[in-house]
């Protein structure tokens, strides 16, 4: 009976679906989609994000191979509610045991805006309540008995009395890839990571050198796009706990991507850091995911490289030059990105560049002209791309 119905709801029709992104990276990740390809239909941008309609295997292969989306979020129900009482009702009527097991763990995440109902606290213990009571009379529990409940999200916006009810199909955030197991300080996010190659227009064909690579984001990020591996390969997600996730479909598409995955001739990544920790942590990282063959990590001061001394041919410095109160007293950061600046007009001439650095130090001028700057937000920090050719 819930086989049946899984399938007339959730697995058989479309349903709506909403890529979150950072701010600013909206047009890149619908990109990304348009690329993907999925069979993704209506699909549009809006403040945020990406709208889309597609069935559940859209969903997967979304939050799979999208590597500047934050999360996915599936729309469960729209609907009207100016009191608890008309609120619990609608929440009932949520047929929740088409989208949750009776096992899972839930955890809810309400925004309200110009809305009776304000009180977020008392909202997320109202849907709490009822969605429980529902999945304990009608739900039923994981086919996998002995795995851990699955953790679930639902997200519930309310603007002006209207209620978005979402399930979060990603679980942990998707910038987590699942391959660093390990802290670093003041990383880049992968997201943000792979927005800046893909704005700096890196090519799977050419070489990169990520000379301050700290705990590698940028080269780990560049080695799945040249490998053909996708950025979600190595986690696992929250819709795979949902009563109408599909082992076979998904082992298949594993297998589809698994098939495309390549193998690399010599690497063509020169990740290196002058901090030893990081580069050692970094050189397991690689080592494990079989990312040896497109990443070559060493430790190293950036003013003691040429890159001529590692690749005959020209392609993409990435920088993230140290900033911020940690690195207070030890030197100057417009004294240090001089630095690099005389160092890249040295040894780089027809690299092409592209330069992370927190908006204000932009006052430091390059010493090249014609660079692009794009304005990205990291994790509320405002911060600057600057690419471009060293002439
Ligand atoms: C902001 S962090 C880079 C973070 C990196 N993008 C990540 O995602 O982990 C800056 C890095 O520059 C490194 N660094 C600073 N001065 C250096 C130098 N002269 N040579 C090489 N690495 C240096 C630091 O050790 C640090 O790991």
């Amino acid at each position: 009976m819930l086989e049946k119905r899984l399938k007339r709801h959730v697995i058989g029709p479309e349903q709506e679906f909403f890529v979150v992104t950072a701010p600013a990276l909206e047009h890149l990740c619908y990109r990304e989609l348009m690329r993907v390809p999925l069979s993704c239909k209506e699909a549009y941008i809006v403040h945020g994000g990406i709208a889309f309609k597609g069935r559940l295997h859209e969903c997967y292969v979304a939050n799979l191979k999208l590597a500047t989306a934050n999360r996915i979020l599936m729309r469960v129900a729209h609907f009207r509610a100016h009191t608890f009482h008309k609120l619990q009702k609608k929440i009932a009527r949520i047929p929740w045991e088409l989208y949750l097991t009776a096992d899972c763990e839930l955890s809810f995440r309400i925004s309200s805006h110009q809305s009776r109902l304000y009180h977020k606290e008392a909202v997320a213990e109202c849907f709490a309540k009822v969605l429980r009571e529902r999945l304990d009379t009608y739900g039923a529990m994981s086919a996998e008995a002995d795995a851990a409940p699955s953790k679930q999200q639902i997200f519930v916006r309310i603007v002006d009395n209207q209620f978005t009810v979402s399930l979060d199909s990603s679980g942990e955030l998707l910038h987590k890839r699942g391959l660093k197991n390990y802290r670093a300080v003041a990383p880049v996010r992968e997201t943000i990571a792979a927005a800046i190659l893909q704005l700096a227009g890196y090519s799977e064909t050419e070489p990169l050198i990520d000379p301050l690579c700290g705990s590698g984001t940028f080269s780990l990020e560049a080695a799945m796009m040249v490998k053909h591996i996708p950025s979600g390969w190595f986690r696992e997600f929250a819709f795979m706990g949902w009563p109408g996730f599909s082992r076979r479909r998904w082992q298949h598409l594993r297998k589809t991507c698994g098939a495309e995955i390549r193998a690399m001739d010599k690497p063509q990544i020169f990740a290196s850091d002058s901090d030893e920790t990081m580069c050692g942590l970094l050189r397991q990282t690689v080592e494990k995911h079989n990312l040896a063959d497109a990443v070559q990590v060493a430790c190293k001061d950036f003013f003691q490289i040429a890159p001529r001394n590692l690749t005959a041919e020209r392609g993409l410095v990435v920088l993230n030059p140290p900033f911020g109160l940690r690195l207070r007293g030890e030197f100057n950061h417009r004294d240090f990105l001089e630095a690099v600046y005389g160092h890249l007009q040295r040894f780089y001439s027809g690299w092409r560049l592209a330069l992370m650095i927190p908006e204000k130090q932009c006052k430091t001028k390059a010493p090249f002209p014609g660079l692009t700057k794009y304005t990205l937000l990291h994790g509320g920090l405002k911060v600057a791309l600057l690419t471009g050719t060293i002439p």
